[in-house]
């Protein structure tokens, strides 16, 4: 079984698959997390040190620079999804570092890096049964998944609970930049070319501006067991 949820940044979706992933037992995929994981080893190792290897222009990104990258090791517990390189955790690094989240929905939309996330994402569905969620979980990577949802929310909802968000109070920033920052990925991960944000044909839609998580992880749940 395949659920996928898509939808822009914010809105919820990874706090929304963990919980339905945990009342079905089932798998949970974060895909966003593997596009912060390569974007965050172009430029640093996983302990955290910055080595600027591809400082110059990631626009010339190669197959063969990708393959020299550390392997990402993606599990997912009772803990939650964890990216790891070599058993060395470094999950904590994707969200506590200011930029990386640009650096991904940047990385994310050159051709070479979504060819290279392909198989590795659904590498990891075949030994599940699996909930991912993403940008084009639904569209591109599981295009025949059982059940597809888009999720999403006003830009001013999405700020607002990304500041109430433990990781963005530890980055300091404040509403506007947030709200700049979610409106810039939006824009990015829309007007790509390749693989771009998009409602999934036969998806349902969920809008969560006025919802409660509860309310959505049960909206989800019932489409689920409906079908
Ligand atoms: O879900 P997230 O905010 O952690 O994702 C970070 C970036 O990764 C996002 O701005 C775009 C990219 N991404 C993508 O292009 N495709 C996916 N399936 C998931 C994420």
């Amino acid at each position: 079984m395949i659920i996928t949820i898509d939808g822009p940044a914010g809105s919820g979706k990874s706090t929304i698959a963990q919980r339905v992933a945990q009342q079905l037992w089932i798998y949970y995929l974060n895909t966003g997390m593997l596009y912060r994981a390569v974007a965050y080893l172009l430029f640093y190792d996983p302990c955290g040190v910055f080595h600027g290897n591809i400082e110059a222009d990631i626009s010339q990104l190669t197959r063969e620079q990708l393959d020299a990258l550390p392997k990402v090791e993606y599990s997912y517990s009772a803990a939650g999804a964890a990216v790891a390189v070599r058993g060395q955790d470094f999950t904590q690094q994707l969200f506590a570092i200011a930029g990386i989240d640009q650096l991904a929905s940047r990385v994310s939309a050159l051709p070479v890096v979504r060819a290279y996330l392909l198989d590795a994402q659904r590498d990891l569905a075949k030994k599940h049964d699996v909930i991912a969620d993403g940008r084009d979980c639904g569209t591109v990577v599981f295009p025949h998944a059982q059940y597809k949802f888009y999720l999403t929310a006003s830009v001013d909802v999405r700020a607002q609970r990304r500041m109430q968000d433990a990781k963005t109070l530890a980055l300091g920033l404040t509403f506007d930049q947030v709200r700049a920052d979610v409106a810039a990925r939006d824009e990015r991960d829309e007007k790509r070319e390749i693989a771009p944000l998009r409602i999934p044909t036969g998806a349902v839609v969920i809008d969560a501006s006025d919802m409660t998580i509860d309310q959505v992880v049960e909206r989800v749940i019932e489409v689920v067991e409906r079908k």
